[in-house]
């Protein structure tokens, strides 16, 4: 599938790229927004997995960020502004948007409403397109840095296509030489990315997340289908292959099936015929937000021994289990082509 011009077809000026502690907070805000405020990339944690983050407004800070990630330019970034007055001036969220918004701001949840015409969003961030991604994230140092700077895109801290970073470390890996800052705060408490959902029309999941489908459509009323093919524009990340390592993925494997060969990606303390350096146990209580924190640096690590296969134990599909699914599923997908990052 094309998605577009890809960025990464340009290569991005080679920067040093610097490290600091969250802690104490207001210098980390310092340091960050003045990154931000001239232009510059900042990777910043948050309570999914860590973003890296642009100016919203300017339309080279978001072309340097595309570039960065080498992301092609049709997939829009979600801005995360500091709170629900800052959203509404971007976005008309609409009744089902303003609920949502109420029932979990500042938190993990995306909501796709119609972008305003004075939003003063670059049009790059949304890909050109009528809607526009929002989010008021709940990480206190994002929060406050957008609070300084205005509007930020923040895409996760990853190169397009690849798996993303919950440790600041796994950024470095990631972007070292591309961005400006990385921010250590620790390992990222939840693990997967947010929620996303359409409020244009009838509310639709596009991604899930930490909130699960049933609390949104809690709150929301019920819920649209998500849409089954890849529209180009409605959410381009949706079906795609994404978040992947470089090894092959083998999803719902049971124990007793892990091949000698193959590295596994356990739930639960069952034991394989992987061996134990090969193996990485998600949760060894079976417990699905534990999992979720551990996804990405399970993959990472496997990914780190040379296998060129990595079983995954079944997951279910209660509560975040969905999201945790959902980003085996893409991971697994087939890759355009072995070498492409997008
Ligand atoms: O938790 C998160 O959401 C993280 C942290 C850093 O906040 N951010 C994140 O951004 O996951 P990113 O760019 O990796 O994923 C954004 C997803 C993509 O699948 C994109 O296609 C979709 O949101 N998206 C953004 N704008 C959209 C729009 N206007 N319509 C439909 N989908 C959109
Ligand atoms: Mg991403």
């Amino acid at each position: 599938m094309t998605l577009g011009r890809a960025a990464h077809e340009s290569t991005p000026a080679p920067r040093r790229t610097r490290g600091i502690p969250s802690e104490p907070l207001g210098e980390a805000v310092r340091e960050a927004s003045a990154v931000l405020a001239a232009g510059g990339l900042a990777a910043l944690p948050t309570e999914t997995v860590y973003g890296l983050c642009a100016d919203a407004r300017s339309a080279e800070a978001v072309a340097r960020l595309y570039a960065a990630k080498g992301r092609p330019a049709s997939n829009p970034l979600i801005v995360h502004v500091a709170d629900l007055e800052a959203a509404r001036a971007v976005a008309d969220l609409g009744p089902a948007g303003e609920a949502l918004a109420a029932r979990f701001w500042p938190g993990p949840l995306t909501l796709v409403a119609l972008r305003r015409a004075d939003s003063g969003i670059a049009e790059a961030a949304s890909a050109g397109g009528p809607t526009i991604a929002v989010r008021v994230p709940a990480a206190p140092l994002l929060r406050a840095v957008a609070a300084e700077v205005g509007p930020l895109v923040a895409p996760s801290a990853n190169r397009s296509g690849r798996v993303s970073a919950t440790t600041a470390s796994a950024v470095y890996e990631e972007l070292e030489g591309r961005i400006d800052l990385v921010i250590d705060g620790g390992p990222s408490p939840i693990g997967v990315e947010s929620t996303v959902v359409d409020v244009t029309g009838a509310p639709r999941i596009l991604r899930p997340g930490a909130i699960s489908a049933d609390a949104v459509a809690a709150v929301a009323g019920p819920l649209a289908e998500a849409p089954r093919s890849r529209g180009p524009l409605r959410s381009p990340g949706l079906l795609a292959s994404h978040y992947a390592p470089r090894a092959r993925l083998r999803l719902d494997v049971p124990a007793a099936s892990v091949a000698p060969a193959e590295a596994w990606l356990a739930l639960g303390t069952e034991t394989s015929a992987a061996p134990p350096e090969r193996t990485f146990r998600l949760s060894e209580t079976g417990d699905l937000a534990e999992a979720a924190r551990r996804l990405y640096a399970g993959l990472r690590a496997l990914d780190a021994t040379g296998a060129a296969v990595i079983a995954v134990s079944p997951i279910p599909a209660e509560g975040i289990g969905a999201a945790i699914r959902d980003r085996l599923a893409r991971a697994a997908a087939p890759r355009p082509e072995p070498a492409d990052p997008a």
